[in-house]
């Protein structure tokens, strides 16, 4: 993908001058048009690993707000007790506009649907020999999976032993070092469910306890400590897996469809909270985001009545329905990408500014309470 100046100021949210100022001072080279194409006119094209480039620029010139140096990632968990609400495409999205805040991300998709992976440009359903039959590059295709990560980890906790190395392709980072970065899942992921549900112990804080063994360097293979935040894409029922994935939380993002009756989903996954309060007293913040708004809808009017009961927990902003999003994953390419300056992109770049003033708050305490 190549951004003219117009579309590469949005994904970072500035003025086409700001974004010409930055690239004449950032020292990042910044391509031109006809470089690529002869004859093309010699206007600035930006490629998505010049924008992330151009993001963490930013940060180190002190222009956004991110958290303290040594702050540790604050945990971010995508989740609402039921199928098709969008949790996949808002992780997605949302960690795309973090980075591109200036934030550096990890996404973790813990779903065997491995859609988050799709989307992030890889083939999570081929193995090595297919790859070569297809002509798709052994790169796009998925060999390690947040598996290879909880297992060592769990297999070092049951026997009483320090975890082993752990492989050094777990993270991909589909644009480059400077972008999101992400643990892909595949059909392999299934395994962590039983291996959790055999797991003895507090099973449900195993990922929370992983995330600290991390930042305590006790995960060789893993730094943890590099991110500001962590996402995590979870499967839309309720399994070990996701349950770990809230304990883990600093913040819980339920994304509801306007369009459809999901807050019984939503009513489930806020008892999950109250029985991790109560038996461990985590408990994370919830944001709810709507999702699938269009307002011919006359479902979305008693959805809100609905929703009204919880109106202290949502976003100041909804994700309108819009059928660039399923085409999106279907090209492998999240929507912010593909079509930086369209509506729904836009919506989701509002979300996550919003997001980002948690996670900064989140972090801010974290330190206070440390100190
Ligand atoms: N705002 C939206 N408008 C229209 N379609 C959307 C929107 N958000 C997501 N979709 C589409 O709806 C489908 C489900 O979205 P998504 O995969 O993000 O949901 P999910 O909650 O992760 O699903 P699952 O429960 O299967 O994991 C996808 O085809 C996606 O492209
Ligand atoms: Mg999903």
């Amino acid at each position: 993908m190549l951004y003219r100046l117009r579309a590469a100021g949005t994904l970072l949210g500035v003025t086409d001058n700001t974004l010409r100022g930055y690239a004449d001072h950032a020292g990042i080279a910044v391509r031109r048009a006809s470089d690529l194409t002869p004859g093309a006119p010699a206007v600035r094209v930006f490629e998505p690993d010049t924008l992330f480039r151009l993001a963490q620029w930013r940060r180190a010139q002190n222009y956004v707000k991110a958290p303290a140096a040594g702050s540790g990632p604050v945990v971010v968990t995508v989740d609402v007790i039921k199928g098709g609400t969008g949790k996949t495409t808002t992780s997605v999205e949302t960690a795309l506009h973090l980075q591109l805040l200036g934030l550096r991300v990890l996404l973790v998709d813990l779903d065997v649907q491995a859609n988050a992976t799709q989307l992030m440009g890889y083939e999570p359903d081929l193995t090595l020999d297919e790859a070569e039959a297809y002509g798709v590059a052994p790169a796009a295709i998925v060999q390690d999976t947040f598996a290879s990560v909880l297992m060592p980890f769990l297999e070092g906790r049951q026997r009483n032993q320090p975890v082993r190395t752990l492989p050094a392709g777990v993270i991909k980072k589909p644009f480059g070092e400077h972008g999101p970065h992400l643990i892909p899942a595949d059909t392999f992921l299934g395994d962590i469910e039983p291996a959790l549900a055999n797991a003895k112990g507090q099973r449900e804080l195993y990922l929370r306890q992983l995330i600290a063994a991390s930042l305590a360097g006790a995960t060789p293979g893993l730094d943890l400590s590099v991110y500001d935040v962590i996402v995590f894409d979870c499967p839309p029922s309720v399994s070990f897996t996701s349950t770990a994935a809230i304990a883990a939380a600093d913040l819980v993002i339920a994304p509801i469809r306007l369009d459809a009756f999901s807050v019984k989903g939503l009513t489930k996954l806020m008892s999950e909270i109250d029985g991790l309060d109560a038996a461990y007293h985590v408990r994370p913040e919830l944001i709810i985001l709507p999702t699938h708004y269009a307002p011919q809808l006359a479902r979305i009017g008693r959805m809100q009545t609905q929703l009204n009961q919880y109106r202290d927990l949502i976003a100041p902003c909804a994700i309108s329905a819009s059928e660039e999003f399923p085409k999106s994953l279907d090209s492998y390419l999240p929507l912010t990408l593909q079509k930086p300056t369209c509506h729904p992109s836009k919506e989701y770049r509002l979300f996550a500014e919003h997001l980002h003033g948690r996670i900064l708050a989140l972090a801010a305490a974290r330190r206070r309470t440390a100190s």
